[in-house]
């Protein structure tokens, strides 16, 4: 077992990158356009976050980690998906991304729209295509998952009330609702599909996982939120400064760099306390907790 988590997540990374590109269609086959921007927007680039959360959960529970791998690239498709489309004019009209130009500007708007339809439904036919559960139920309740964490009452719900909100002051409440769908439920998701790989993990557990990544999805935007403020565009790959640009209320916006990275550690420390009971079993979840409360870019 890899104890060190550079290396582990290396392993991980370098595990999932090579899976997306064998899954994804070949830059040579028809529509090729299309094809050659879904593997721009995907290969090459991010930081793995959410497949490393899944890795990290699979491994609590003991997981097959080839099964893992699976649904740790199907969620990494629905992410790269948000991703272009989030990008795009009508949205945060945005020019960079993981340092390059963003998918609409390399190519255009169609292809851009159509690229995060297509990684949309393969995410979905790479969760359908085999077994990964020993019981099915489980696996159909997976789908049924993933598709709540991305549609209008998960990530795309949440995009819509940012884009309602652009220009506007929003109370923490509200800005905590729009923060946990448009990027926590994603998040939450990578935990649960990888924690539900593994037929070890009982109910409470589960419960207790769900906790966890409620409070890591949540942490992991309001850091988002933070580096637009604090990083630079050369580290971070994207536009720095983007959200106060485009009017966005932020956690920034509303409570100001210090008390935003207070807010943090508070959610890192909320979250080591539910994984309490899995003593150092969960020690993989903390370090990606602790990398992405940690985080640079
Ligand atoms: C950026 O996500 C968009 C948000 C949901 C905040 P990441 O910071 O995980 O982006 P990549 O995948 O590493 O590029
Ligand atoms: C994006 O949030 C969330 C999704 C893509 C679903 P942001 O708009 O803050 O992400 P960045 O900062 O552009 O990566
Ligand atoms: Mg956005
Ligand atoms: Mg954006
Ligand atoms: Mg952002």
């Amino acid at each position: 077992m890899i104890v060190d988590f550079q290396s582990w997540a290396g392993h991980c990374q370098a595990s999932i990158e090579a899976f997306l590109d064998l899954r994804l269609p070949a830059a040579d086959c028809v529509p090729v356009r299309l094809h050659q921007a879904m593997r721009y927007a995907v290969l090459d680039g991010g930081k793995r976050v959410r497949p490393l959360l899944a890795f990290a959960a699979g491994e609590l529970g003991q997981a097959d980690v080839e099964r893992v791998k699976v649904v740790a690239a199907a969620i990494e498709l629905i992410h790269a998906y948000s991703l272009v489309h989030d990008d795009m004019p009508c949205m945060d009209n945005d020019v960079l991304r993981r340092g390059k130009p963003t998918c609409h500007i390399e190519f255009d708007e169609a292809t851009a729209l159509l690229t995060g339809d297509s990684l949309q439904t393969l995410a979905f036919e790479l969760l359908a295509e085999k077994r990964l559960t020993e019981d099915a139920s489980t696996q159909l309740d997976m789908i049924k998952q993933l598709a709540n964490a991305s549609g209008s009452r998960g990530m795309a719900g949440g995009q819509a009330f940012d884009l309602d909100n652009v220009g506007k002051t929003l109370a923490l409440p509200e800005l905590e609702f729009m923060h946990i769908h448009k990027t926590g439920a994603l998040i939450r998701a990578a935990v649960m599909l990888g924690a539900h790989c593994s037929s070890q993990l009982n109910e409470t557990q589960l419960k207790k996982l769900d906790r966890f990544a409620k409070c890591v999805g949540l942490a992991f935007q309001v850091v988002d939120d933070l580096l637009d403020a604090e990083a630079t565009t050369a580290t971070l790959g994207k536009t720095a400064g983007k959200d106060a640009e485009n009017n966005k209320p932020t956690y920034v916006s509303i409570m100001g760099i210090r008390e935003t990275r207070e807010r943090a550690e508070q959610l890192q420390q909320d979250a080591d306390n539910i994984l309490c009971e899995f003593g150092d079993d969960a020690l993989r979840l903390r370090q990606v907790t602790d990398f992405i409360i940690k985080r640079k870019f």
